[in-house]
């Protein structure tokens, strides 16, 4: 256990946390987000949880001065850590400078968003090298705001920008860093400030014969798809590895697939972060049980994120005559900058609507219509959802 950590009789931690310049001891399970601890522990409720899914941006907080989504942090990883929230830039001057722009351009109405959307244009002031609207709109992709249609925060923030320079003040040194939140690494700055990377084709997929070997994932869910059509016609189209990845969204298929072997990608979109995972899947099939398993590793273009995972299926009668139940059993481990999206209730709610979609696509297909592939998976959407109802019952509460 890391300095500045004890665990209680309780099973909570004695946190030591540095907060806005003041060092604070608070008691917290060790799952507690960082999000959390200063709400409820430290009473810092500047810092507003919207999605506590890393995509709406609400809980963005300074770690070691660079913006973080405090829903995804873990406040035990942050011994030793300078924690900065909006309270901690009272005095900032960039920060006043902002607010005042915000209160000038009408660039915010429920005020929501505000506290993460002052932290991260704080950020864009200091490292921008000019009010290049565009490169605003690019930093702030990351922040969703639900009121202001984002015209009057632009504004602001290129306004805020703009005075600074003219008065002589430029950008901080290191500002090189890719703009947008820890771990948005893979974005369009971040790709423009990096020697040419490697293109994703060229990425090595993982070796098939690195899957044979035991796998103990990180986390695991169970998920169920019920289709009106009969279990042996399910399992034949599962069996169909081209006809599974024009049905999943996201995925692309690296040639015809083999008899077991399949390489290929899956796309992810989620807030300011895009990557693209390549790899190889080894399947089994059971024909009697009409069940297989698909073990598959892969890794984003840069290489610096990581998942391995497995899916075990069985196709059962469904609860109708003529209908199937497709159960589905997956494990999974991500590594790296995108394991910070890795929670295991977003990716929950993410197979909820890959499998929503991928029943969809499914149920056409056995029912003889071919559309388009489903979209690369984007769950801006569900975030946006999750933050429309967290504001609906603030508002109720308040
Ligand atoms: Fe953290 Fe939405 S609450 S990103
Ligand atoms: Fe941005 Fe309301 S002002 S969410």
């Amino acid at each position: 256990m890391s300095a500045g950590l004890a665990e209680s009789a309780t099973g909570r931690m004695a946190l030591a946390l540095t907060v806005n310049g003041r060092l604070h001891r608070v008691e917290a399970e060790p799952r507690s987000h960082l999000g959390d601890v200063l709400r409820e522990g430290l009473n810092l409720t500047g810092t507003h949880l919207g999605c506590e899914h890393g995509v709406c941006g609400a809980c963005t907080v300074l770690l070691d001065g660079e913006p973080a989504r405090a829903c995804l942090t873990f406040a035990g990883a942050c011994a030793g850590a300078a924690v900065t929230t909006v309270e901690g830039l009272d005095e900032d001057e960039v920060a006043a400078e902002l607010r005042a722009a915000f209160n000038r351009e009408h660039a915010l109405q429920c005020g929501y968003c505000t506290p993460g959307m002052l932290v991260a244009a704080r950020d864009l002031v200091l490292r921008l090298p000019e009010a290049d609207e565009r490169r605003v709109r690019v930093g702030l992709s990351g922040n969703l705001c639900r009121c202001t249609g984002y015209a009057g925060i632009v504004r602001a923030v290129t306004g805020v920008i703009a005075a600074r320079r003219a008065r002589g003040i430029g950008p901080e040194a290191g500002a090189a860093r890719p703009l947008g939140p820890v771990g948005a690494r893979l974005g369009e700055a971040a790709a423009a400030s990096r020697p040419p990377a490697t293109p994703a084709r060229a990425a090595a997929p993982a070796a098939v014969s690195d899957l044979a070997g035991d796998f103990a994932p990180a986390h695991r869910f169970a998920q169920a798809i019920d289709l009106a059509h009969p279990p042996e016609a399910v399992f034949a189209l599962l069996n169909d590895i081209e006809a599974v990845a024009a049905c999943l969204p996201g995925a692309v298929l690296a040639g015809r697939p083999e008899a077991d072997t399949v390489e290929g990608g899956l796309q992810v979109r989620i807030g300011p972060i895009r990557a693209t995972f390549r790899g190889r899947a080894r399947i089994a099939r059971d024909e009697a049980g009409l069940s297989g398993r698909v073990r598959g590793a892969g890794s984003d273009a840069g290489g610096r994120s990581a998942t391995e995972g497995e899916i075990r299926y069985r196709v059962s009668p469904g609860p109708a005559p003529g209908t199937a139940r497709v159960d589905l059993d997956v494990g999974y481990t991500l590594t790296g900058p995108l394991a910070q999206f890795g929670r295991p209730g977003l990716v929950r709610d993410l197979a909820g609507r890959i499998a929503a979609e991928f029943a969809r696509t499914l149920d056409a297909r056995l029912s003889g219509a071919v559309g388009p592939a489903p979209a690369a998976l984007d769950p801006f959407r569900l975030a946006l959802g999750l933050l429309r109802a967290r504001l609906a019952a603030w508002r109720g509460r308040a």
